[in-house]
């Protein structure tokens, strides 16, 4: 059952109609690259405020994609954001989001119970045919799809940040996950140019189980005094050839995601020493330095004072 990788190359895919459930940076990515190779897709979110929110992260995502896509071909850059844009939809109504959808692909905050809800309430609304999937990063996708009737058609996709340049998908099945749904995950994400990988229903899969505690021992180091945050980073992108130092990478992905992660995995696995939550990462999430997102974390990104 080894891992192998799968190129994005394009494929027959059944997968047309997509809902993404959560339009926050990662579910306005997803939506996004679908969009961006032909599927349509409708965000459900709980406001139109939020709604809003999700078109503009797309909105200034599609523009970078554009002008990467047709440089100077200002005509074509447009056309490509219009139809892109015009092939998503939002809604708030559960019922209305999933009527006619292949896949409903949730992406809203890691929070079991929430998650229970709104899977609860799709498995309702939605036709038997539809296909559930978690882009959670932490939690058990089996615990997450405990609550449907379809366990047979749920399965983890996980995507990174920020979706629209990270080239890989994880896919993740489940002892029910059956290997009809398995294949439509994998070719749908072939289809949305993704490279894909699978991984059994793990705790952060491949990349953040190797990921998390990498990113705890740069901040062990940094509490030890061993090195300064700015050599730790310059060290891991100029030594091992990341685009980001562990640092950097913390305040780019969010104190409070780390945080969140590893006190859940501690509590789940007390005795494994990698899970074990630091102290700093704690206290600066607890002042709200949480990184990027509120101008503080382990760098200062006010505009005087930018990395
Ligand atoms: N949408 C569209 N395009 C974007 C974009 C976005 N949101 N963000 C960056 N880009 C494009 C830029 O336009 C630029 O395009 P160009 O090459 O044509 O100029 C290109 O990506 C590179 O961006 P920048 O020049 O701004 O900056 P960098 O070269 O430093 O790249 C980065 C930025 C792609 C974020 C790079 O630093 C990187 O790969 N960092 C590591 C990210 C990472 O590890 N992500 C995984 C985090 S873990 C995770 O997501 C799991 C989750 O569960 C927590």
């Amino acid at each position: 059952n080894g891992i192998r990788p799968f190129s994005s190359s394009s494929v027959n895919n059944a997968i047309q109609n997509v809902t993404i459930v959560g339009g926050g940076l990662m579910g306005s990515g997803i939506a996004q690259v679908a969009a961006q190779k032909g599927n349509n897709v409708t965000i459900l979110e709980v406001s139109q405020d939020q709604l809003k929110n999700a078109q503009n992260i797309i909105g200034n995502s599609l523009g970078r994609v554009a002008k990467k896509l047709y440089k100077d071909d200002t005509d074509a850059a447009q056309k490509f954001v219009q139809e892109t844009a015009s092939r998503i939809k939002g809604t708030t109504e559960v019922k209305e989001a999933v009527e006619n959808s292949d896949l409903v692909v949730e992406a809203v905050i890691e929070n079991m119970e929430l998650k229970h809800k709104i899977f609860k309430a799709l498995d309702e609304a939605a036709p038997a045919k539809t296909l559930f999937a978690s882009n959670t990063s932490s939690l058990s996708i089996t615990e997450i799809a405990s609550v449907v009737n379809r366990k047979d058609k749920f399965g983890g996709l996980h995507f990174f940040n920020p979706v629209p340049v990270m080239k890989l998908l994880e896919i993740i099945r489940t002892e029910d996950t059956s290997d009809s749904t398995y294949e439509a995950l994998l070719a749908w994400g072939k289809a949305i140019g993704k490279t894909c990988v699978k991984c059994k229903d793990t705790p952060g899969f491949i990349v953040n189980r190797l990921l998390v505690p990498y990113i705890a021992e740069a901040v062990r180091m940094l509490e030890r005094g061993d090195a300064s945050k700015e050599d730790i980073d310059i060290a891991m992108k100029l030594g091992a050839g990341y685009p980001m130092g562990p640092l950097e990478l913390s305040d780019y992905t969010g104190l409070d995601t780390g945080v969140f992660i590893m006190e859940g995995w501690h509590k789940k696995f007390p005795e494994n020493p990698l899970f074990k939550p630091v102290e700093l990462q704690k206290k600066l999430v607890a002042e709200g330095k949480l990184g990027r997102k509120t101008g503080q974390g382990f760098y200062n990104y006010n505009k005087a004072n930018k990395l």
